[in-house]
């Protein structure tokens, strides 16, 4: 029986697969953590019910040791998951070694270099199924709009988000690189297929130890004939929403366990995403231009001044907790269950003091955002904050975006590129525009970006054989991911991460 299912078999006897996550004794009781892949359950093993010969064995389990255990499912909304197993029965599979990683808080260096045994934590489990749910609801949505899904090759002959970040392979003794971005595939494949997605591991050499890099990541690349920008904003918003509402109908546990704030969620699918413009995005950071009554510089203000109140009041709250705590006539479970409230709110008010720290520095570099700059992280936050939605910005200078990207008719110095900004923090997850046509414009952005003309021959063929408007996009599935779920770092978005300083496990 799959832990996830107990709740079809309240008031049965059940047997359960899976390995002890933690285990608690009082006197002639034990409670097992057991978790079984599918969900974690707690199973309470009394003397009195199963005697000594299988109290025994529990007494033996090690944390992560494998077993057997049956017994009777009950209803109770008190623990992990809902439903508790009284147990009648158990067996050892195998008794494990001293394992790793206990309760006591570990660095996170020690849990990378453990990161084959992390996956199996409350909180990684969680996570690795929320990133599942959104795979999955990423080919559904697009299979179901008609997409048909292509495979990018990895080895590739050139550069597709310039030259800076590939890493170089030996291809048969002829240099060779991963790829970057699938696009330049898809486009050839579009013009085959009309509308076609990638969904592939994408490499980028960037020396860079940010929250948000990967060395390697997952991309979802839609592209689409026959699409202008506009059009590509549209299915960006509808598919972005399709994937949210997706989660929060199916992964709701998931995102309890990982105690992530949904209603920002719940109100973003119903709002529809500004659209504001490159230029515009500068004047509102520079404070020109106001967002719903307020400038950057107001709403910076206005948010200092609530980041102190949340600070004093949380602090006073921990203080009182802490007091509770020590009250020697405090029961242990009560005891325990004040200590990781106390916890959890001491990771909270870090948070709060580091957001407070970091907000003049945001102020100074929106203040001093030139025309022509791309966006630094904090510029994003801020900007997405003064909307507390997603943002799609358009129109971008030539310089910031790639050779491909489609020159504006009206302004040729703008490129028809779109980004999508998520709120809260978590900056660019998606990058895309409409694709340039006209060959000799082409031509010679290749030439000013320094690219071997020789590599690109086959993708100018797209220009010269029917070319028709086309537009598309990539998607970050990790950055995605750490925004719904609302983690610190990427790194603990993927199994088993690759970047700058880390290639093992
Ligand atoms: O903005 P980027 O570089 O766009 C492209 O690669 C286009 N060829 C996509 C397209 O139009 N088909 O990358 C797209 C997205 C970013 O918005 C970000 O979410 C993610 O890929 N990304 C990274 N994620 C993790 N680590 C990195 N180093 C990333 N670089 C980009
Ligand atoms: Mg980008």
């Amino acid at each position: 029986m799959d832990i996830k299912l107990l709740y079809q078999t309240v008031g049965e006897e059940v047997t359960v697969k899976g390995w002890l996550a933690n285990k608690r004794v009082s006197k002639n009781l034990y409670f097992l953590i057991v978790r079984d892949g599918t969900g974690f359950a707690q199973c309470v093993v009394n003397y009195d019910e199963v005697g000594e010969e299988v109290f025994e064995r529990a007494k033996e389990l090690t944390q992560e040791s494998s077993l057997i255990i049956t017994g009777n499912v009950i209803k109770d909304e008190n623990q992990i998951g809902g439903y508790e197993i009284r147990a009648t029965n158990l067996e050892i599979i195998h008794v494990a070694e001293e394992y790793p990683i206990t309760n006591k808080p570990h660095g996170v260096d020690f849990l990378m270099d453990n990161r084959h045994l992390w996956l199996r934590s409350f909180r990684q489990w969680a996570i690795m199924r929320v990133r599942n749910r959104i795979i999955y609801a990423i080919h559904t949505f697009l299979q179901e709009e008609g997409f048909i899904q292509m495979d990018a090759p990895i080895f590739t002959g050139n550069a597709v988000e310039g030259t800076t970040t590939l890493f170089q392979t030996d291809f048969f003794d002829n240099p060779a690189y991963l790829t970057q971005s699938g696009q330049l595939y898809g486009e050839a494949m579009a013009m085959a297929q009309k509308k076609i997605y990638t969904f592939g591991p994408t490499f980028r050499a960037e020396k860079s130890k940010t929250r948000r890099h990967l060395a390697e990541f997952w991309m979802i690349e839609p592209e689409m004939a026959f699409f202008n920008n506009d059009d590509n904003m549209d299915l960006i918003e509808r598919f972005l929403k399709y994937i949210i509402k997706d989660v929060l109908e199916n992964s709701e546990y998931e995102l309890s366990v990982l105690e992530r704030d949904t209603s920002l969620f719940k109100e973003i699918v119903e709002k529809e995403f500004p659209r504001v413009s490159y230029t515009r995005a500068g004047r509102i950071l520079n404070g020109e231009e106001k967002v719903n009554g307020r400038t950057t510089i107001e709403m910076l203000n206005e948010e200092m001044n609530s980041v102190r109140s949340d600070i004093e009041s949380l602090e006073k709250e921990i203080e009182e907790n802490e007091k509770k705590l020590n009250d020697s006539g405090l029961k242990k479970g009560k005891r325990n269950f004040l200590q990781s409230k106390v916890d959890s709110q001491k990771n909270k008010l870090r948070n709060l003091k580091k957001y407070e720290e970091n907000l003049p520095s945001w102020l100074e570099s929106a203040k001093n955002f030139q025309y022509g700059d791309d966006f630094g992280g904090s510029d994003e936050t801020v900007l997405t904050r003064m909307f507390m939605t997603p943002i799609m910005i358009y129109n971008w200078p030539q310089d910031t975006k790639a050779f491909y990207m489609k020159k504006d008719e009206d302004n040729p110095e703008l490129a028809k590129g779109v980004d999508v900004l998520a709120p809260e923090g978590f900056g660019e997850i998606v990058g895309g525009g409409e694709r340039e046509t006209d060959l000799n414009w082409l031509i010679e952005k290749i030439n000013e970006h320094n690219l071997p003309m020789e590599a690109f021959k086959w993708y100018l063929d797209i220009r010269r054989y029917g070319a028709v408007p086309h537009s598309g996009f990539g998607l970050g599935l990790e950055r995605f991911v750490a925004w719904i779920c609302n983690l610190e770092h990427v790194r603990e978005t993927i199994p088993f991460p690759r970047m700058y300083g880390r290639l093992t496990p």
